[in-house]
């Protein structure tokens, strides 16, 4: 299976951190943003990855990552997505890359705590279709909401105003070769982009979507709070290894 980093567009929602900068290269404690969604794929034994960036700071991506030593790659890809087309625009410009094989796409600003090695062996033991990942959140119409009816996604909202679930769909997605002739039938939505929510909801009315739930935590980092929220994490993350054998310590002193 191949992997894409989705790492284009505007950052808009993180401006004026923004303004001289692509949103996934500012820091989330103690690395860029983009080093996260890539661990997730190398992580998941997935190797061969595009990143598929855009606007001025393109370069500085090849500066930053460059062959991929850094995750232990030989070879990383890279495409540029002209213009601000949204997220199924800039996956479209991965159908040479992809070649005919499955791929994972991961949003350049969605950080996860856990491993997504099981889901993405349960696709690969799919025969076709696409497969998403879910996370249960308390604010569930800043995403894109999972309806669920049995065991069954039967549709797909986009930062519905009413959620009928608390399920949101990560910006983690599994798809077959097919996908890059589903971008072909989209139209821009109200904000004028190629949604990735319509790419699903056309899988779901083929009935070929399948779904895992995320296991520890999720975040995407696109606005203050969210960007600020991933660092906590991060930094608590990190630090709980070093508390848990502090706290060791101090029983084994007390004992
Ligand atoms: C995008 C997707 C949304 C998904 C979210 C995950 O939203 O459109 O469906 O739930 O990523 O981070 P955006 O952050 O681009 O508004």
């Amino acid at each position: 299976m191949k992997g894409i980093v989705l790492a284009g567009g505007t950052g808009s929602r993180l401006f004026p951190l923004t303004k001289i900068t692509n949103k996934h290269l500012l820091p989330v404690y103690d690395q860029p943003m983009i080093y996260y969604p890539i661990r997730t794929l190398v992580e998941a034994g997935i190797r061969d990855i595009l990143i598929v960036t855009g606007g001025k700071n393109a370069g500085d991506f090849l500066r930053l990552l460059g062959n991929g030593k850094h995750f232990g790659l030989k070879h990383i890809n890279y495409a540029y997505q002209e213009g601000e087309g949204g997220i199924a625009d800039a996956l479209s410009l991965a159908e040479h890359f992809a070649d005919g094989h499955k791929i994972c796409v991961v949003l350049g600003d969605n950080l996860i705590e856990a491993s997504i090695r099981d889901a993405v062996e349960a696709f690969l033991a799919q025969p076709c279709g696409a497969r998403l990942l879910l996370k249960e959140v308390p604010d569930a119409e800043r995403f894109g909401v999972a309806e669920i009816v049995g065991d069954r996604i039967v549709n797909i909202e986009e930062k519905p105003k009413a959620p009928k679930s608390n399920f949101a769909v990560t910006g983690l997605y599994m798809y077959d070769a097919t996908v890059f002739d589903k971008i072909r039938t989209l139209v821009p939505s109200s904000r004028g982009e190629l949604e990735i929510t319509d790419v699903n909801n056309a899988y779901i009315h083929e009935g070929a979507m399948t779904f895992s739930f995320l296991e520890g935590w999720w975040t995407d980092a696109g606005t203050f709070e969210s960007l600020l929220r991933a660092g906590n994490l991060v930094a608590r993350t990190r630090q709980a290894p070093v508390e848990e054998a502090m706290a060791a310590e101090t029983m084994g002193t007390v004992r």
